[in-house]
This record gives C-alpha cells, sequence and structure tokens, in this order.
C-alpha cells in the first residue's frame, strides 16, 4: 500500500517525510498556485528533494489534447523514473491518456468523480487512478463508490492502481485503507491528526514522570 501526501509545501513533505514511510508526492495547480512559488520553483525543489524511488505526480494545465500530451512529455522527462502526469479524465484527457499509454509515458487519471469515469480510464491504461473522495460525496456515496471501483478494478482484472485523493477526514482515510486501496494522497493536516492522538504523548509522560521519581533521572540508564 502506498502512502503519498498531496501537497506542494516542501517543509511539510521534509517533516513528514521524516517521519513516515512517504511512497510519493502529489500535486495540483490549485494546490502549486497556493503555494506563493513558481511552478518552476516547486517542480524543482521536488524532483531535487525526492529519492529515486518516492514517486512524483505534476498535473496538466493545457485543456486540449495537443497541449495535454506536450506537458505529459515534459513532464515525465522531469526525472528518469517514478514520474507521472496527471491528466484529468475530460473528452480531451481521455484521449490523452490513451495517447500518453501509447507512447509509453507514466500517467495518473485524475479529477475522477465516479467509479464509471474511474473504469474507464483504467481500459485506456492509466496507471494510477485517483477519484476525489471528499467532492464526490457531495454528489452521494464517495467512500461507497471508491470501494465499488476497487471490486470493479480487481473483478476486471485491471492493472491501474486506486489512489484515492481530495479527503477532508481522517475517517475517509482510514475507511479506504481497510476496504483494501493501493494508495491514498493525503494532506498534511490530515496525516498529522492521523498520527498525533493524545493519548499517546500522555502515556508517555506517565511513564517518564513515574521513571523519573522512582530513579531520579528520564532515561533508562
Ligand atoms: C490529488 O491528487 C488531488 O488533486 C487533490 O487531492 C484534490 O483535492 P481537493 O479536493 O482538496 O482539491
Amino acid at each position: 500500500m502506498e502512502f503519498m501526501l498531496d501537497t506542494a509545501d516542501i517543509d511539510a513533505i521534509k517533516e513528514l517525510d521524516e517521519v513516515l514511510t512517504v511512497a510519493g508526492v502529489t500535486t495540483n495547480p490549485t494546490i502549486i498556485t497556493k503555494s506563493g512559488k513558481t511552478p518552476e520553483q516547486v517542480i524543482s525543489e521536488l524532483v531535487d528533494y525526492l529519492r529515486p524511488d518516492q514517486s512524483l505526480f505534476v498535473q496538466s494545465v493545457s485543456m486540449d489534447f495537443e497541449g495535454i500530451m506536450e506537458e505529459a512529455r515534459y513532464i515525465n522527462a522531469l526525472r528518469p523514473e517514478n514520474t507521472y502526469v496527471k491528466i484529468p479524465v475530460t473528452r480531451e484527457g481521455m484521449k490523452a491518456i490513451k495517447a500518453a499509454k501509447a507512447e509509453g509515458l507514466n500517467v495518473l487519471a485524475t479529477a475522477i468523480y465516479s467509479a464509471d469515469e474511474a473504469f474507464m480510464a483504467a481500459l485506456n491504461g492509466a496507471d494510477y487512478l485517483a477519484p476525489y473522495v471528499n467532492r464526490m460525496c457531495n454528489y452521494g456515496d464517495g467512500v461507497g463508490q471508491v470501494i465499488d471501483l476497487i471490486r470493479m478494478i480487481e473483478v476486471q482484472g485491471l492493472s491501474s492502481k486506486i489512489v484515492a485523493a481530495s479527503f477532508k477526514s481522517v475517517e475517509q482515510v482510514h475507511e479506504l485503507i481497510a476496504a483494501g486501496i493501493q494508495a491514498v494522497t493525503v494532506q498534511p493536516d490530515i496525516v498529522r491528526a492521523m498520527i498525533d492522538h493524545p493519548g499517546t504523548e500522555i502515556a508517555v509522560g506517565e511513564f517518564t514522570d513515574a521513571w523519573d521519581k522512582t530513579f531520579g533521572r528520564k532515561t533508562l540508564r
């Protein structure tokens, strides 16, 4: 299972990558516009920081087939491996996903709002499918649709991996991990909420206090 960070904030990436097993980083145009940096700065920081085994996902911005293809080639060439273009599943995007895979490019199908859209992108050969879980919840049962998608991909023997995205709660992430999702991409605040349980700090404080009171030190030896 791959756990990825959904952010372009290099400080947050470094902070969480030291503590956790981070399989990769996903960005989108909105995330990059909010960084306060140019796209070139953000991309170069990520390319410089990530280890070769960590994946990088950068989204195409053009809306027409030729523009998407040109950006897909550029993004794939940023690093020798584990670099993916994120292509939204519009009509032009679907066409580009098919063509990009025929060229041997790495592709993540994004802006997915239904299991059916995702399934069609999987048939076009997308390596990853990114359903927007929380946004899907505005139209119905987002988590349920993604659980359906997990089954659809499995029973039809397709190789695409689902990387669930657009989370707004720890519970949404938890439910999909428990359902067997292959990958998730999660924004730093939600990742922190997954690991920083206040009970853990309290328990550790109690252990240290008891040790200190009994042995007059806060270390084992
Ligand atoms: C990640 O790949 C997606 O672009 C992202 O999770 C979308 O999240 P949002 O719904 O918070 O914009």
